[in-house]
This record gives structure tokens, sequence and C-alpha cells, in this order.
């Protein structure tokens, strides 16, 4: 594993190391937590006599230039004192398995990681390998033939289901359907450079524009397999889901637990995966099982899902109840509550420039061409994106022709060539509009909230222009070729004169010198 955080003691235990077993044969590195209320105050009990690194600081300070960019020493050492301690290492070797090598590893453990920006763009569907993953724990590794998925709570009949039963197609219906999956952390790099918030022990991770895709998905409507349960009862409103991982939070263990709205279920929105993109999905993205959740917030779309409950309310799990809260700007560590930010479920309207990237010289011919992605949630689709080349006065609308595929539930790949005559620093933005006529917000201000969650404003990047399509561009141009001179980095300075005393001195006369005559 990657160097340590450099502030973070290594570990030391405090006493005898326990040992949690495997809930089920066949399922590595599930420990159930749920069902057993005396083996979470054990390790409430273990978690309290350790002093464990604090989470790193990286929003006051810079970021680390490394990638891993952040290694998770805490969550590393919760792991360790619980007897865990493999738990991190097997986690990574899926990483270095199944995710591209150019991944951007944003925190090394629990995993999280990105793919680079021009990599994304390259095609509408993402490959598995490019594909963002967010983990708040392990990689559990269940064998195919040992799962089973249990179905209770408010239903009239529970049912224990294997993966053969959720695939005999004479019991439920087989479905596919391309669906983005965004992070609610997407872009949250652009609220922490504005104003730092709340860091979050798992760490609210600094992701870029990479934490979204689309796939190909092919499971089974959770709608379907409710029914085939004989449907609600008792009020029933909220289908919670749980996943196998082990997550811990303020000195207390968990698994990972969300829940739905039956609402959602009910219109068909939640299907139960085994599939990404025609592959038995990657461990990583929730082997053998996964809810995939349309247009709502990436966390719901709960990964090695073993069981399905039924019941009145929103689930009280933490990641329900204490996370992916949205509040307002006055809200923060001197007042924030559960209770006073709302929970997100539907995404917003949203998009980015992915080409070129921030910061990045641009030499051209009066025209720069940008390439991003625009999403909605909520069923919502991108039906029209505006670039501007100009900080925000000036608008272009990018051509239709130039979106890729319009879905109820996925992102569309745009390009475009904006015409760019200035030259220097430019800022340039992108701002979708749904189908309903949503649009995102101007400034990143405008929207920025303590837990950092969801950057819906406009994004915008600086670019150095270069109009070769001016004379005198051309002509300096031509001159740092023919002396072999790269232009970039353009704060090195130029090695030779910018004119002759000829040359200057005849500008000086039409100018008439560089003072008044009187
Ligand atoms: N499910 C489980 N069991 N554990 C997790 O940590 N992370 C959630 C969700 N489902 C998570 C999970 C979050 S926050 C997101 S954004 C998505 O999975 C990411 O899905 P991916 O990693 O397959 O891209």
């Amino acid at each position: 594993m990657a160097p340590s955080e450099p502030n973070a003691l290594p570990f030391r235990p405090k006493g005898e190391i326990p040992e949690f077993k495997e809930e089920r044969e066949g399922w590595g590195g599930y420990i159930e937590w749920e069902k057993y209320p005396e083996k979470k105050k054990q390790v409430e009990e273990i978690l309290k006599n350790y002093d464990f690194p604090a989470p790193p600081e990286f929003q006051l300070v810079p970021l680390p230039n490394t990638n891993p960019i952040l290694t998770g020493e805490r969550f590393k050492q919760y792991h360790q004192a619980t007897g865990l301690g493999h738990i991190p290492d097997i986690s990574w070797q899926y990483v270095l398995k199944e995710k591209s090598p150019d991944m951007i590893h944003v925190l090394q453990f629990p995993y999280n990681g990105e793919p680079p920006r021009d990599r994304l763009m390259e095609n509408e569907i993402t490959p598995n390998p490019l594909f963002f993953v967010r983990n708040h724990g392990g990689v559990p590794e269940i064998d195919p033939a040992k799962f089973t998925l249990d179905i209770g709570g408010l239903v009239n009949n529970p049912k224990r289901l294997t993966l053969a039963d959720l695939q005999n197609e004479s019991l439920f219906p087989r479905q596919t359907n391309i669906v983005s999956l965004q992070c609610s952390g997407t872009r949250r790099i652009e609220q922490i450079h504005e104003y730092p918030g709340d860091g979050d022990e798992l760490i609210n991770a600094p992701w870029s524009e990479g934490a979204i895709g689309a796939a190909k998905w092919t499971g089974v409507s959770l709608k379907k397999v409710i029914k085939h349960c004989g449907g609600l009862k008792d009020g029933a409103m909220h289908i919670e889901l749980f996943g196998a991982d082990t997550y811990f939070k303020k000195g207390k263990v968990y698994n990972y637990v969300v829940s739905i709205p039956w609402r959602k279920v009910k219109a068909g929105e939640v299907l139960l995966a085994w599939e990404m993109n025609g592959e038995p999905l990657p461990k990583i993205h929730g082997f053998p099982l996964r809810a995939v959740v349309f247009g709502y917030i990436g966390a719901r779309s709960c990964k090695w899902l073993y069981e399905i409950k039924a019941i009145k309310d929103p689930s009280e799990a933490p990641v329900q109840r204490k996370e992916y809260l949205y509040y307002t700007p006055q809200i923060g560590k001197q007042n924030a509550l559960y209770s006073n930010g709302f929970s997100i479920q539907d995404m917003p309207v949203s998009s980015a420039i992915m080409s070129p990237k921030d910061m990045q010289h641009v030499v051209h011919d009066g025209k720069v061409k940008l390439k991003g992605w625009a999403y909605s949630g909520g069923g919502h689709w991108p039906i029209r994106v505006e670039v501007s080349g100009d900080g925000g006065s000036i608008w272009y609308e990018v051509p239709w022709e130039n979106l890729s595929t319009k879905y109820y539930h996925a992102w569309r790949l745009w390009e475009v060539d904006l015409p760019v005559e200035a030259e220097g620093w430019l800022e340039f933005l992108v701002r979708t509009w749904d189908n309903a006529l949503n649009t995102q917000p101007t400034f990143v201000r405008s929207a920025w909230n303590w837990d950092l969650h969801v950057t819906s404003s406009c994004h915008r990047i600086k670019i150095y222009s270069i109009n070769r399509s001016r004379p005198a561009t051309a002509a300096r141009l031509k001159l740092l070729e023919e002396k072999g001179i790269d232009i970039v980095p353009i704060t090195r300075p130029l090695p030779f004169d910018l004119e002759t005393d000829e040359q200057y001195e005849a500008a000086m006369k039409a100018q008439k010198g560089r003072e008044p005559l009187e």
C-alpha cells in the first residue's frame, strides 16, 4: 500500500485484537453487524481505547500531489483495531485488478477513485475499468453460488432468493437500462477551493469532474421482486437496502444501509442489477448484486446487496439519516444538526467542461473545441448546453447534433467549437438546461453548502488563449518554432529580445514618442 499520511502514527494494538467471524461461508469480508447489537457494542468498547489519527487536513492546505492523493489511515486503523486489518489490502487488490491503471485514486481506503478527464470523454457508455468508485468500506468477496437475497420486513410473504431465482425469466422479466450514477461529491474540489467545509470522518473526498458515468445495467425491477413477495403491508412506505461491507462512524460499526421511498420503486426506477455493460458486475462495483436507483444520488444504489426490508419511515441507518444532507450556507460546524439539512435524493442539473483542462494554454485559429458532460437527475434530461468564453456574459448554444443520445436517466456528452477571438487568460463556462427548464446557479457560492455536496453551479475553467489567426501571434509562434522553443510553460521567460532596437525606434516614432510633446 502507498505511504501513509505523514502525520498519522503507525497502528499500535491496545490489548488483544478481536476476531469477528464472517457471517456465511463463501461470503468473504461480510461481517453481519445489524442483527447483533451486542457485537456492535463490543466494537464500540474496543474503539474507545484508541486515539486514531485525525482525518488529514486537505482543505486549508493544498492537496498532496500524489496518487493516491489521500490514503485514509484512520479508516485503515479502525479495521486493524477490530481484527479486519486485511480488508484494506483486499480492497486495494481489487483496485489494481479491476480498475484502469490511470485512475486518480482520490482516497486509497475506503477506495474512492475517478478516471482522468479525457478518458471519461472517450465513450458515451463508460467502460467498467474507467467507472468511478465510491466505497465506505472494503470490497466483500461473495461466491455467486452461495449468494442469497432476503426480502422481509413489511411484505406479505418474506422470501429468500438465489441469484438463479432472480435470473429466472419465468419468475422475473429481465430488464436492461442505460443509467448514470453520480456521486454527490462530483466537482467538490470547486467548493473546497472557494470555502473549506466539513472534512467528514470518512473524508469528503476532493473529487473533480469524474465521479459520474453511464452504464448499461441488467437485472430485475425491484417492484417485481416486491410483488413476488406478495406486496407491502401495514403502511410500508420505504424500502431499506443492506450492503455486506463494514462501515465505521463516530466510534460505532455498521453495515452499509440506505433506503428509498416506495413510490420510487413503484415507478419502476429501481433495478437490482447483476450485469454492468454486458459483464457480471465487477467486485468493486457490488458483485454479485447491487441496486441501481435511477436519477438519485449514487449513495442509494447499494452495492453487495444481501437484504431488502420494507419499512414505514426512511432508514435510521447513519448513511441515510446522518449523511448526504444539504445545508443552507449559514449552517456549519457551529449549528449543523441532522434534522436541519435536507436529504439529497434527485440529482439536480449539472455539467462540466472536460477538455480543455483548467489552467491549460490553448493555441487555436479563432475557435476552441470544448468537450464535456451534462446530466440531470429525477427523470429529467439535458435539453440544451450553453458555453461562454468570456466569464458568462455571452453564451453560445451547443448545436443539438453535438449532444449524444438522450435518455431519461443518463448523461449526455457534448462538444462544440467555441468562437474565441480574445487572447490571454479567459474564463470558460458551461451551463445546462434540462427538459423542465431547470438550469445551474452561476457561482459556486450560490450553491455552496457545509457538507460540500452537489456542486451544481456553472462549471468554470481558466484557459490561456493564444489565437494564431492574429498576425502578431502567428509571427511570434513561427519565430519560436524556428528557434525550437516551446511556448509552454507560458511562465518561462523568453530567452531573446522581444524586438530589435530598430523596430522599437520605428514604433516609437510612429507613436510620436513615449511622452506628450507639451
Ligand atoms: N453500497 C455499499 N454497500 N457501500 C458503499 O460504500 N457507496 C455508495 C453507493 N453504494 C456504497 C454503496 C455511493 S456513495 C455511491 S456514489 C455509489 O455506490 C457509487 O457506485 P460505484 O462505486 O459503483 O461507482
